[in-house]
């Protein structure tokens, strides 16, 4: 016979067993919060990362480019924390800034540097160092001229220093539906497809403002480009056409992402005056909406190698355009290449 105090011991057993399993039951709730605790000390030295508030560039030295020096090394960057803001530093700071389209690669730590920085730091956004846009795309040739190896992005560069693979046609030219002063279906009236688009969409939209845009000069071969040069180079020697005119190889026109655009009020001519004209200005403030960049601007013929062309707009994509329109800077800074 089980007494009753046997029966009361029992219970007691069991309700310590069942409590015993209870404790089962919450382990995993344990392995979370410790998984929380985890995770608080990996995002902790990355809240100690403190970022420099101020602009930082080649030369600087410093506590606050020793912050920089480890906010980059904390996210994978091999380099040294020597306080000084040397080559090293800019070619991570470029290679940072090319991951991610709204960041121009000038190599100098500025306020937009610092906004994505933080972003990385917190894990919203993956960093690969190494994989920046900059350097990835090019290769040396033998001639020490840099050959690009994306013809086809709408990113590439093309300049006196780096030049399309010899015999680079572009794929998908087609005609953009837009006015041009004259009617003969000949290849510069072609442009790539999207580039061909989002000129159409610039078009119209300088219509809606009440501005008549013609499209000039698009699409370029690499032999057109020989007679072009050729001719310039006749009139006003080598030096000087390679100043309004690129060489054979060289020029962005080859690569259907670019075209000479025109008005009426300059008679459908490509010239400087074009720029000071309502159509022109209205070009300088509005191409980027629609993805285009003037490309050679006044006062970076340094950089650019060419004389001032307002005229003469680049399809980027709307993203870069806004970048390189909003910071005033060539592309060749954007890429921070030369
Ligand atoms: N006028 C520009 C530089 C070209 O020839 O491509
Ligand atoms: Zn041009």
């Amino acid at each position: 016979m089980i007494s009753k105090k046997s029966l009361i011991i029992l219970g007691l057993i069991m309700t310590l067993l069942i409590g015993c399993s209870k404790e089962d039951v919450m382990k995993p709730f344990k392995k979370d919060s410790t998984a929380e605790k985890e995770e608080t000390e990996v995002s902790k030295p990355v809240e100690q990362n403190k970022l420099p508030p101020t602009t930082l560039k080649k030369g600087d030295k410093g506590q606050d480019v020793k912050d920089l020096q480890e906010a980059l090394i904390g996210l994978g960057y091999e380099l040294e924390t020597t306080g000084t803001f040397d080559q090293d530093t800019v070619q991570h700071v470029k290679d940072f800034q090319g991951q991610a389209v709204e960041m121009a690669a000038t190599g100098i730590y500025d306020d937009t540097t610092k906004q994505w920085l933080k972003k990385a730091n917190e894990h919203a956004f993956k960093v690969e160092p190494g994989s920046g846009i900059s350097e990835k795309n090019i290769t040396t040739d033998k001639d020490h001229v840099l050959k690009v190896g994306n013809p086809k992005s709408k990113l590439v560069l093309v300049n006196k220093n780096h030049a399309l693979p010899d015999g680079y046609e572009p794929p998908d030219l087609k005609i953009p539906d837009v006015p041009f002063p004259f009617d003969e279906d000949i290849p510069k009236k072609y442009m790539r497809k999207e580039a061909a688009d989002a000129l159409e969409d610039l078009f119209q939209a300088a219509q809606k403002d009440g501005y008549k845009l013609y499209g000039q000069s698009g699409y370029r071969s690499y032999k057109r480009q020989v007679e072009v040069f050729k001719n310039n180079a006749n009139q006003m020697g080598e030096k000087k056409a390679n100043q309004i005119s690129a060489r054979p190889g060289e020029s962005e026109h080859q690569t259907g992402l670019t075209i000479d655009i025109t008005s009426e009020n300059v008679q459908f001519t490509i010239e400087e005056n074009f720029g000071d004209t309502d159509e022109g200005k209205w070009v300088r403030d509005h191409a980027h909406e629609h993805g285009f960049i003037i490309r050679y601007l006044k006062g970076k013929e340094d950089i650019t190698g060419y004389s001032y062309e307002p005229w003469h707009i680049r399809y980027v994509g709307k993203d870069v355009a806004k970048v390189i329109h909003d910071k005033d800077i060539t592309l060749e800074e954007y890429l921070g290449a030369n």
